[in-house]
């Protein structure tokens, strides 16, 4: 059994879907990394202001963030226990998470965390830069893809479900822009790692890509 488990991959690839599931499955942790740049995005926008780096670096500074798996559900609070766990799934943070990300004072702070959660081990991790940067000695990596009018529809059916008045054109276009904004900045970009394992999900079904994690996480 893999001890330590890297998920990498773009927006709508379906990471946090299957990822959970897997983990449940073979009684992981799992570890939502993009909820955390979440929190620092929600808290930001908290200040009603003009979303500037300065601002999100002020923002980010003075701020406690917490995840807690409970029962499948990666719960996120900020500060003194504040939950944030469904504030932070709305098209204005995705508006402005990868701009969040691109700053490195941001990332340092949040990776040094995500390290020391995965200090206790049986843990599979999500984010984007997870198996080349935050765990570069996992035991398993995988680089979960797919394709772009796939990775659109599946956010669009996501946010609509959840009552969003949302049109798939824009969501297209806005998941392009934080792909090519994550995959171009300086630090930490998304890239799959040398040693990871490529899964293009575009044609798979929820089912078969969490079997096939929980057989990859299986594997000697
Ligand atoms: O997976 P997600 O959509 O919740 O991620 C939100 C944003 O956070 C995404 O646009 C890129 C960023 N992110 C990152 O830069 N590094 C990670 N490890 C996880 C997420």
């Amino acid at each position: 059994m893999k001890n330590v488990i890297a998920i990498d991959g773009p927006a709508g690839a379906g990471k946090s879907t299957t990822a959970k599931l897997a983990a449940q499955k073979i009684g992981y942790t799992y570890i939502d990394t993009g909820a955390m740049y979440r929190a620092v995005a929600w808290k930001t926008l908290q200040a009603k202001k003009p979303v500037t780096d300065e601002l999100i670096l002020a923002t980010v500074k003075d701020m406690t963030i917490n995840l807690r798996y409970d029962n499948g559900v990666t719960r996120v609070f900020v500060d003194v226990d504040k939950e944030i766990t469904n504030e932070i799934r709305t098209p204005a943070i995705n508006e402005i998470v990868s701009q969040v990300a691109r700053l490195k004072d941001v990332r340092d702070k949040l990776v040094t965390l995500q390290r020391e959660m995965a200090k206790r081990g049986k843990v599979l991790m999500d984010g984007r830069d997870i198996g080349t940067n935050v765990l570069p000695d996992a035991d398993l990596k995988i680089f979960l893809t797919a394709g772009i009018d796939e990775r659109a529809k599946r956010r669009y059916n996501e946010l609509t479900a959840k009552g969003h008045n949302v049109d798939l054109a824009e969501i297209k276009a806005s998941i392009t822009n934080r792909d090519k904004i994550d995959s171009e900045r300086a630090v930490a970009p998304l890239k799959q790692a040398d040693d990871a394992i490529l899964l293009d999900t575009t044609a798979m079904s929820i089912d078969e890509v969490v079997d096939k994690i929980v057989e990859l996480a299986e594997g000697e």
